[in-house]
């Protein structure tokens, strides 16, 4: 049954930039959804093309474009503003583009989209965590109307910046963030007990897939440093990259060698990490890695000797975990928790966003 207040029917058209693990996972699960949603919501969700790095494929070229874009034979070279428009049209309905890459190139055309009515999801952080004049400008684009959603940005599908804004727009006051926000740095973390050498760890994470292929891009904590950010700008807290202290688990020495020699040189890591543990261990704590900002907009990503007792010591495999402290939630921070990236979380965290857009438009046809 449609919902109250939604008979008429109503048309979103959609455009998804980067079909890759994210992608894919999305477009399936809008194909699988668009029965439904038009049955229950009224809600027609129109998906009109599909952009690579290369290569395009526009629904007007080929009418089957949800069910063959990985292989589809009619494509064109790749055109971001030509995509942009096709997705927009020129009847004045809504549009979204979804932008599944890691692309800088892409999220330098936010604000101009946003500026032109298109609202834009994405999972992609750079525009969250860039320059923020970049951030602001994207902000400023919104007050037109467009709107710019980011949910899987953080912790893929896990409900944390939609928490954040719910916190502050009922009136609370965020006093701080601590987070594991690297399922991979947690997973090392708890499994680290000195029974093996943490470059064994490391070894089997990558064979498991847990890692990015270059570990480093773990070990950095570039990564999570990111997602403090995005969530401190959500809080109205104007943070850049460059001001969070973040310590990369990687030794200088191995920073720039080719990712072969990297991997070969991995025991380099152990003495450090054993050294932290045994500190760790004489003050009866746990090592963990700990994003944190504080109610003076100070920003750090470090392993961290927590007590035994803390709720981040008894983690699951490779859980992400948020706490926000607030006014409301002082004693007892507010905890979100569970799997923190996947294709199909994260792909339903923008989703999520796309329906939460649409809900908030009334689009209509
Ligand atoms: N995977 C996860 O679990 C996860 C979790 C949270 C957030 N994310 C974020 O989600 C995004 C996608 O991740 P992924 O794992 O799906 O990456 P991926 O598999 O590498 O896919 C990236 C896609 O982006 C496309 N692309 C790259 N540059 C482009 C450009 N200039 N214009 C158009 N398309 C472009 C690529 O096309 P080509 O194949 O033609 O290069 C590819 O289809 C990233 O921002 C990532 O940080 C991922």
């Amino acid at each position: 049954m449609p919902r109250p207040g939604t008979t008429g029917r109503r048309t979103l058209a959609v455009g998804v930039i980067g079909p890759g693990r994210v992608g894919s996972a999305l477009l399936e699960q809008l194909r699988a959804a668009q029965p439904r949603l038009a049955r229950d919501q009224a809600l027609e969700l129109k998906l009109c093309g599909v952009v690579a790095s290369k290569r395009m494929w526009l629904d007007c070229d080929d009418a089957e474009l949800n069910d063959r874009h990985g292989g589809a034979q009619i494509w064109r070279p790749s055109d971001l503003d030509a995509f942009a428009a096709h997705v927009q049209g020129n009847d004045d309905r809504h549009a979204l583009l979804i932008d599944c890459s890691a692309s800088e190139a892409v999220a330098a055309h936010y604000p101009r989209w946003l500026a032109a009515g298109l609202h834009v999801v994405t999972p992609n952080k750079l525009a969250g965590s860039g320059p923020l004049a970049r951030w602001q400008a994207i902000r400023t684009a919104c007050a037109g109307g467009a709107r710019f959603r980011y949910e899987a940005t953080v912790c893929a599908g896990l409900p944390v910046v939609q928490t954040l804004r719910d916190l502050l727009d009922t009136g609370d006051e965020l006093l701080g963030i601590e987070g594991m926000f690297s399922g991979t740095l947690a997973w090392l973390c708890n499994r680290h007990d000195g029974s093996q050498p943490f470059s064994a760890l490391l070894r089997e994470a990558h064979a498991l897939g847990y890692t990015e292929p270059d570990p480093r891009a773990d070990l950095s904590g570039l990564d999570v440093a990111r997602k403090l950010v995005i969530l401190a700008r959500e809080a109205g807290w104007p943070l850049s990259l460059e001001q969070v202290d973040v310590e990369s688990l990687v030794p200088p020495a191995l920073a720039e060698v080719p990712l072969d020699e990297f991997m070969q040189r991995l025991d380099e890591l152990d003495a450090p990490l054993a050294a932290k543990l045994a500190a760790a261990r004489a003050e009866g704590g746990v090592l963990r890695h700990v994003a944190r900002l504080d109610r003076h907009g100070r920003a750090s990503v470090k392993l961290t000797v927590l007590p035994a007792a803390h709720a981040f010591a008894h983690s699951r495999l490779t859980d992400n975990v948020v706490q926000f402290s607030t006014r409301r939630y002082c004693d007892n921070p507010l905890q979100v928790q569970g799997p923190g990236a996947g294709p199909e979380v994260t792909a339903a965290g923008v989703f999520a966003d796309l329906l939460r857009i649409a809900e908030s438009l009334g689009v209509s046809a």
